[in-house]
């Protein structure tokens, strides 16, 4: 289907698009309509020089989906369900910075979010995407197999996750108990519902084990599968600018922000989207 409102150029062969030609912040109905099926199709979709407001922007969210909390990080003061990501220039630890699937430790993660860059570094900080539905589509017949008929225990408090947010917990964390830990047991493979592709569902941030088995037992597959999920030709690169806005699913991808810009700051105000039980 071609796109009648907006301009749409990949800038990866696995997943990732770039979307020209729109306001967001004035944006017609059947111009939403091509968004919707860009996203579909390219997973990741950018909208450069996006100077909103943070009531433009929740707007925006709330266009494409139901913007929901997120639940270890308190939000701006006035707009609680637009989270600040920010790594000071002293900081050694980027918040999030591994391999990871948006609070998949939530029975129902979000479906999606957007990141809106309101300060970047001169140059680094770029975040990786990966595209889970390739990931799947490579596996071996055997092994999805293998995994189609498994379970994944994932947690809130995995170590190196955890070692990611101590900055953003001691100035930011919402209000509970530092040690309240979130599980949740999902499908390995899950399906898009509305693509009705399969996609590999375990993360290196918050996976910790196969249902039914020990994390001793589990590892060696895991390992392997953090590791083939992050090759390099499921993967795409997104290079920020201030006012760039990243909008993606957290069901078919992951991502990894890289952590290269010691000594400058950086600020994003991210959006989490829906609350889908994976299937
Ligand atoms: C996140 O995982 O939400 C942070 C992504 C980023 O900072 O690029």
């Amino acid at each position: 289907m071609a796109y009648h409102h907006i301009c749409v150029k990949p800038f990866a062969g696995a997943l990732g698009a770039e979307v020209s030609g729109v306001d967001l912040a004035a944006l017609p109905e059947a111009a939403l309509n091509d968004i919707r099926v860009a996203w579909l199709r390219h997973l990741v979709l950018l909208f450069r020089d996006q100077s909103l407001t943070s009531s433009q922007y929740l707007a925006f969210a709330r266009r494409i989906g139901e913007p929901v909390e997120y639940p270890l990080l308190r939000g701006l003061p006035d707009y609680p369900l637009i989270v600040p990501v920010i790594k000071q220039p002293h900081e050694c630890v980027n918040f999030g910075g591994l391999w990871h699937s948006d609070t998949a430790y939530l029975d129902a993660p979000p479906v999606g979010a957007t990141l809106l860059a309101r300060e970047v570094p001169p140059v680094g900080g770029d975040t990786l995407f990966a595209n889970m539905y390739l990931a799947y589509e490579a596996l071996s017949h055997g092994m999805r197999g293998l995994l189609d008929g498994l379970r994944a225990v994932n947690t809130s408090v995995k170590a190196d996750v955890t070692r990611t947010r101590e900055d953003r917990l001691s100035d930011a964390g919402a209000r509970r108990r530092p040690d309240a830990a979130f599980e949740a047991v999902h499908p390995v493979v899950r399906t898009h519902p509305q693509t009705g592709r399969k996609l590999l569902y375990v993360n290196y941030g918050h996976t910790v084990r196969f249902e039914g088995m020990t994390e001793d037992e589990s590892a060696p597959l895991l390992q392997y599968l953090f590791t083939h999920l992050a090759r390099p030709e499921f993967t795409c690169r997104v290079r920020w600018q201030v006012g760039t806005l990243a909008l993606w699913d957290n069901r078919c991808t992951q991502h990894n922000p890289i952590n290269d810009y010691s000594g400058h700051r950086r600020v994003m105000h991210r959006i989490s989207l829906g609350a889908e039980r994976p299937r």
